[in-house]
Formats: C-alpha cells, structure tokens, sequence
C-alpha cells in the first residue's frame, strides 16, 4: 500500500447515526482541512490517470466536485458537473437513482461530452454503487466511454462494486 493512503485515512472523521441512526457517515471535510492529506489524495489520482488519454472528468454533486476539478486540471481534462435535477439550465438527460437513504437523480447537459470520449467518473464514496451506476449510465448513454470510477471511500459491505457492471472501481481508503 502507498504510505501516503495511511494519513488520509487517518484524516477521514467517522460520524456515527448521520444523517439519520444506523449511518456511519464517512466525512471528508476533515480531510479537506489537512493540506498534504488532501494533496496526497489528488495526487494518487492524478498519478494513476495521467497518460490514459482521458478527456472527460465527470463529478458527481455534490462532493465529487471538491475531488473531479482538481484532477480534471492535473490530467489536462475537461470537467463536468453531473447535478442534482433542475440546476442545469440547458438540455439534459436524466438517471433515476435509489440511495442509502431515499431516491435521486442526476442530470447532464446535452452535448457537454462527444461519443467515444474516454471519461473518469469522481465520487467521495461508493455506499450501494447507485450514484456511479446512475452517472456512468449518464456519460454511456451520451456516447462516451467510461474507463473507471474513482473514490476516496468505499464501503465494501454494501457490495457497491457489484452494480457497476464489472467496470473497474479505483477506491484509496475501504471502510470496513
Ligand atoms: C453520497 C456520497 C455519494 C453517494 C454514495 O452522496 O457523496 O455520492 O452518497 O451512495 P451510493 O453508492 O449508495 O449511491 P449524497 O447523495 O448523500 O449527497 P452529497 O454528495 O450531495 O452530499
Ligand atoms: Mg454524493
């Protein structure tokens, strides 16, 4: 294991019974707090992605959009926001989603990839793998060819990994 995987998961603060009981919420705000940390987890992203001839980094809203930019810029490329519905004000196809707790979905704008671009999708946290399995479905269903997704976290008790459809997951912290 990459020794810088340990301080970032020492960084990641466990809140049990949130947002509702029975939940161990993973918060990486903590993590955010810690600079080298923080680096580090770019860091192994970028240098896993760099060189794969990826043109899309698609984030997830709302927390993959703290991780997707910053690797989007490093990889030289382009980044898109796949939002809650009604914040996108052009075309947009949606995917339906059911969480942990209660059911979303996502949006895209029409057009914001091309078919066949090679896309990285970007999550905090794969739980049951419905929120990368919706956004993947989004980026498919417009032509582009998804590579991998990438986490900081996973919970591997929920099985998320098995609903992506083989399509390789790249986590750096499991949480057991
Ligand atoms: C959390 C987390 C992932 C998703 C994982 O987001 O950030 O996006 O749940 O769950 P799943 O694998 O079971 O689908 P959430 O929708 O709670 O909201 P946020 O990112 O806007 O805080
Ligand atoms: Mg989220």
């Amino acid at each position: 294991e990459d020794p810088r995987i340990h301080g970032i998961r020492t960084k990641i603060r466990v809140v049990p019974d949130f947002p509702q009981p029975g939940i161990m919420f993973q918060d990486i705000t903590t993590l955010l707090l810690d600079p080298k940390a923080f680096k580090d987890t770019i860091d192994l992203f970028v240098e896993r992605y760099k060189g794969k001839n990826i043109s899309v980094v698609a984030g997830i809203e709302a927390r993959g959009f703290i991780f997707g930019p910053p690797i989007a810029l490093a990889i030289g490329a382009k980044f898109i926001p796949l939002r809650k519905p009604r914040k996108l004000p052009g075309e947009v196809i949606s995917e339906k989603y059911i969480l942990e707790y209660g059911s979303d979905c996502l949006e895209m704008h029409v057009g914001a990839v091309k078919p066949h671009e090679r896309a990285l999708v970007v999550d905090d946290l794969i739980a049951t793998g419905g929120t990368l399995c919706a956004a993947m479905n989004l980026l498919e269903r417009a032509g582009a060819e998804v590579i991998e997704c990438a986490c900081v976290i996973e919970l591997p008790v929920l099985k998320g990994r098995e609903r992506l459809n083989d399509k390789p997951l790249f986590v750096l912290v499991e949480y057991q």
